[in-house]
């Protein structure tokens, strides 16, 4: 029974209501109009039953769901392949700025991209207290059974040319009292690998255990407790670099009139967000407009890719630019390197219909080849930022699109659109502007 309070309303066994139960409750419980509630609620549903179950099925006390819009950006140029890409994203600009960087650097020899390597990390956590030299001989007599007890999940991934590379023991009692870990390398090949490192993690958290029960040295007090295993989404031995350049007068196009002007600015804004923080967090949250919009259409995990991410820049103790750019003997070129753990098969992406169809639009890429993708995207849409702030300024691009979502949220119709638009290409585009001349045409027509 629902128990509604003034300050908080909580149930109990909601998870096992049905569906249409938890519908009602929430539109009931929270909603003047339920009906109208229910109704939103059931517009979004897919008309398709078995799809929509499909969906239902990803999460749990799933009601409805969440429209993202699914965009494509074309005329990407990466290591001398045309690819068409696919962005999911919310925010308005972000497709048209990826195409029109893409279709700028497509006449200037495109993107390159290179992949420097694919190690994944995971971690056990654990407490020793006790003669460290005694858990050092422990884990040298024990690191084989570490391997072995995990053969049956890793059998695959070897088949495949991963596994785990390397299992070592650190000891991290500088930073906490009696805290070890074992700290664990793995190649996943196409796989994101978070299942697969968590097993074999898991597995070694089992064995350690088990075995430190019979390791004769050990006295009744110095024994191991596991605090965790788990994997790291910090990837720093899984870096793609993502780069394009050109002699600076090739610069030049119709908005660029002084290719010297534009290089050396250019410079000096990516100068800004290497050496300021405060601008390193903007300049980098227009680098994830790319990289999330791409990993979320491929159906990869952007909160895993984010975290690893922005603690890759911090490596150095202040967060900073990922990206770099720089004029040497004549030529302008800007590159940038991320650290990316993502997948092409397993999770989402043999699950979700357009997951499929992203990376099918892809050319089915390998995860190398996706990481490559996912890297120009975000470096794509850096220079088209960095173009703007430092030419025309961010607004004039945003504000175009921003008006037509305006247009859309008063529902404006044909002759309202042709007026304001008209209106508009010789004024300053802002919300307010917009939303009063609405509102002035609206009067006017009404006289
Ligand atoms: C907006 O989503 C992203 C920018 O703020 C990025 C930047 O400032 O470099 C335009």
């Amino acid at each position: 029974m629902p128990n509604k309070t003034k300050m908080s309303t909580t149930i109990s066994g909601f998870s096992k209501l049905s569906k249409e139960e938890k519908i009602n409750w929430i539109a009931n419980t929270y909603f003047s109009d339920s009906l109208q509630a229910v109704n939103l609620i059931k517009n979004y549903w897919n008309s398709d039953e078995k799809l929509q179950q499909l969906h239902d099925e990803f999460i749990e006390n799933t009601i409805t769901n969440f429209y993202l819009p699914f965009g494509v950006a074309p005329n990407f140029l990466i290591n001398t392949r045309a690819y068409t890409i696919p962005m999911v994203i919310e925010e308005s600009s972000v497709v048209a700025a990826a195409s029109k960087a893409a279709k700028y650097w497509a006449n200037r020899g495109g993107f390159k991209a290179t992949v420097l390597n694919t190690e994944k990390i995971g971690q056990v956590h654990f407490i020793y207290k006790g003669d460290t030299s005694k858990l050092i001989k422990f884990f040298e007599a024990i690191k084989i059974k570490l391997f072995e007890a995990t053969e049956s999940v890793t059998k695959n991934m070897q088949k495949r040319g991963g596994g785990i590379l390397n299992i070592e023991l650190r000891d991290k009692t500088d930073v906490m009292e009696n805290y070890f870990q074992l700290h664990a390398t793995f190649e996943t090949k196409d796989s994101m690998g978070a299942n697969f490192i968590n097993t074999c993690l898991e597995q070694f958290a089992k064995t350690m255990k088990a075995e430190a029960q019979f390791f004769d040295d050990f006295t009744d007090e110095e024994h191991i407790t596991i605090v965790m295993s788990i994997l790291s989404n910090y990837v720093p031995n899984c870096i793609v670099r993502a780069e394009v350049s050109c002699k600076v007068e090739e610069l030049k196009d119709k908005k660029i009139d002084n290719p010297y002007l534009f290089a050396e600015k250019f410079v000096q804004a990516v100068r800004i967000a290497e050496v300021e923080p405060f601008r390193a967090v903007t300049h980098n949250k227009g680098i994830m407009n790319g990289i999330d919009a791409v990993v979320l259409a491929t159906g990869n995990d952007f909160r895993a890719v984010e975290a690893g991410i922005h603690a890759y820049a911090s490596k150095s103790g202040q967060y900073s630019s990922l990206s770099h750019a720089k004029i040497e003997n004549g030529i302008f070129s800007f590159w940038m390197e991320i650290p990316l753990a993502l997948g092409t098969v397993g999770g989402l992406t043999s699950l979700h219909p357009l997951v499929k169809l992203s990376l099918e639009m892809l050319e089915k890429p390998s995860s190398q080849e996706l990481m490559q993708i996912v890297a120009v995207a975000g470096l794509a849409q850096n220079f088209a930022a960095l173009r703007s702030l430092t030419t025309t300024g961010i607004q004039e691009g945003h504000m175009k699109m921003h008006l037509n979502n305006i247009l859309n949220q008063f529902e404006a119709n044909e002759e309202e659109r042709k007026m304001i638009e008209h209106h508009f290409k010789t004024n300053p585009v802002t919300h307010a502007s917009v939303v009063e001349f609405i509102e002035d045409i609206r009067k006017y027509t009404k006289l």
